[in-house]
């Protein structure tokens, strides 16, 4: 599907405040994509773009949808309601706006969580969301300075605060979280 045509079905399907930062994460990515040599910056603008596609849905329309799309989600997910949007967004972006790269789908897929293994577009779109310019929670600015020179020492700040938050606020944590953490790190410290 066309990119702008894209654009505004989102419209008509979320939040101002949500389009805004749809459109700002695409634009991130687009440019995170250039910088570290992605392949294909279209592709890159696209999932930033359908990311959060799910995310204004509310939880029996997510429910339908898993139902629907016989998404698969696992006892983690299920107990936190918030990483579901990913799932059903994935499988929005195939069925509805007929995206069929899969790179996208699985980028769409874990902007949330991370995923163990994360390929570099994976990584783009993870940090495009967290620091696209509305974004304004502590260590954003500095996460941003970090993405100018390293995206995997920006990506695994992003986790190590997301993970501290969730431990803060005595929240589960999804094992593939502590995959993607642990395989950057390896990169980024151990290498
Ligand atoms: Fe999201
Ligand atoms: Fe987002």
């Amino acid at each position: 599907m066309d990119i702008e045509l894209i654009k505004i079905r989102l419209r008509e399907m979320m939040s101002k405040e949500r389009f805004d930062h749809s459109i700002n994460a695409s634009q991130v990515a687009r440019k995170l994509a250039l910088k570290y040599n992605y392949h294909d910056v279209n592709k890159a603008e696209v999932a930033g773009l359908l990311h959060d596609c799910a995310k204004d849905l509310d939880y029996s329309t997510l429910e339908k949808m898993i139902v629907k799309y016989n998404i698969k989600t696992d006892e983690i997910i299920r107990k936190i309601p918030k990483l579901l949007h990913p799932l059903v967004g994935a499988a929005m972006a195939e069925k509805e706006f007929n995206i069929q790269d899969p790179a996208i789908l699985k980028a769409i897929r874990s902007h949330s969580t991370g995923t163990s293994q994360m390929s570099l577009l994976d990584k783009i779109i993870y940090l495009s969301d967290k620091i696209e310019p509305l974004r304004n929670n502590d260590g954003v600015e500095e996460t941003r300075k970090i993405a100018e020179f390293s995206l995997d020492k920006a990506v695994l700040k992003v986790l190590d605060s997301g993970l501290l938050y969730l431990i803060s606020k005595g929240s589960l944590i999804h094992p593939v979280t502590i995959e993607a953490r642990n395989d950057i790190l390896s990169k980024v410290v151990f290498a």
